[in-house]
């Protein structure tokens, strides 16, 4: 099958400009060569072409608690489009970020295709705020939640409907950081979860054995993979760095698990940010693990 690259420079989802240069950083790192040196055919389809940013408006407090809400449901909306054109040519969807706002993007031009799509949220956070719980007011902090229906009606709307993710198909992993109405959230609806302390106790290979196992009656499971839920001692060029990460070796083990399984359908990786990076140590990272993901062995 051939790997289809989309490259979705957004920083809208966040104050931390950079990030939309993480497409790139992974291109530099050698994304396409690695994939293709696994035997896999690679096509890069290059970046989304988003709206330009003012830099006076971009870091501002704006109405609503919504930064940017404009600029990431336009970004959404090509990305959801482009998604779903890959997925008709019968090509494996590899979005590669920008921020985690373009989750919405994918997952609803994924979601085109699937009645019963399983979700694997890779992160330190739940990204499960809607404007009113969220600290920040960045879109970043809300995809999935948007995904699941509650939000602003722009963004649980992208791609022209709305309830793309059901609660019971969701697996959070790497969970360090959540917000108090995220947590109230996850509690109330019951999302299956894998916080730091369960991969501790259990172990990645037990915690992505079982995440396979909980997703392989659904028709599609998309990977959402977030670089901040690794360690940031390991992996710091990420805009919102939380300790007590998980290590680059268990990430490793969790995409080599992931690719045996064969149940994943789609994957994006999100949230490099080569500007707060050490010599692109993150993005090399990334490419490392996007290799394990496609097959990649050393013998
Ligand atoms: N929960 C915090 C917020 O809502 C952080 C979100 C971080 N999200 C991310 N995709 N890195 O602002
Ligand atoms: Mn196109
Ligand atoms: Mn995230
Ligand atoms: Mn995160």
């Amino acid at each position: 099958k051939t790997v289809e690259i989309i490259g979705a420079p957004c920083a809208f989802g966040q104050r931390k400009l950079g990030v939309n240069m993480g497409a790139d950083a992974m291109r530099y790192a050698g994304l396409v060569e690695r994939i293709e040196a696994i035997g896999v055919t690679v096509e890069d389809k290059g970046d989304i072409k988003g709206p330009a940013i003012n830099m006076k408006k971009y870091r501002s407090e704006q109405d609503g608690g919504l930064r940017n809400l404009e600029e990431v449901t336009e970004f959404c909306e090509t990305l959801c489009n482009e998604v779903d054109e890959t997925i008709q040519a019968g090509k494996f969807p590899l979005v590669i970020g920008g921020d985690h706002s373009i989750a919405m993007g994918t997952i609803s031009g994924v979601k085109r295709h699937y009645d019963n799509l399983g979700v694997i949220w890779y992160d330190a956070h739940g990204d499960l705020n809607v404007a009113d719980s969220s600290p920040s007011g960045n879109i970043h902090g809300m995809p999935l939640r948007a995904l699941i229906g509650d939000g602003h009606e722009d963004l649980v709307n992208i791609g022209g409907y709305k309830n793309k993710v059901k609660v019971e198909n969701i697996v959070l992993i790497g969970m360090r950081d959540l917000d108090d109405g995220e947590k109230k959230y996850i509690r109330e609806v019951g999302i299956k979860t894998y916080t730091m302390a369960e991969i501790d106790k259990l172990g990645m290979k037990t915690v992505i054995e079982e995440t396979i196992d909980y997703l392989k009656d659904k028709d599609g499971v998309h990977l959402s993979l977030d670089v901040d839920a690794l360690d940031p001692v390991e992996t710091p060029g990420t805009g919102t760095c939380v300790p007590g990460g998980i290590t680059y070796r268990e990430s490793h083990l969790a995409m080599e698990l992931l690719h045996d399984s064969g149940i994943v359908t789609s994957m994006e990786l999100v949230e490099v940010n080569p500007l707060i990076d050490v010599n692109n140590q993150t993005a090399n990272q990334a490419v490392g693990l996007l290799g394990s993901f496609f097959g990649e062995t050393l013998l």
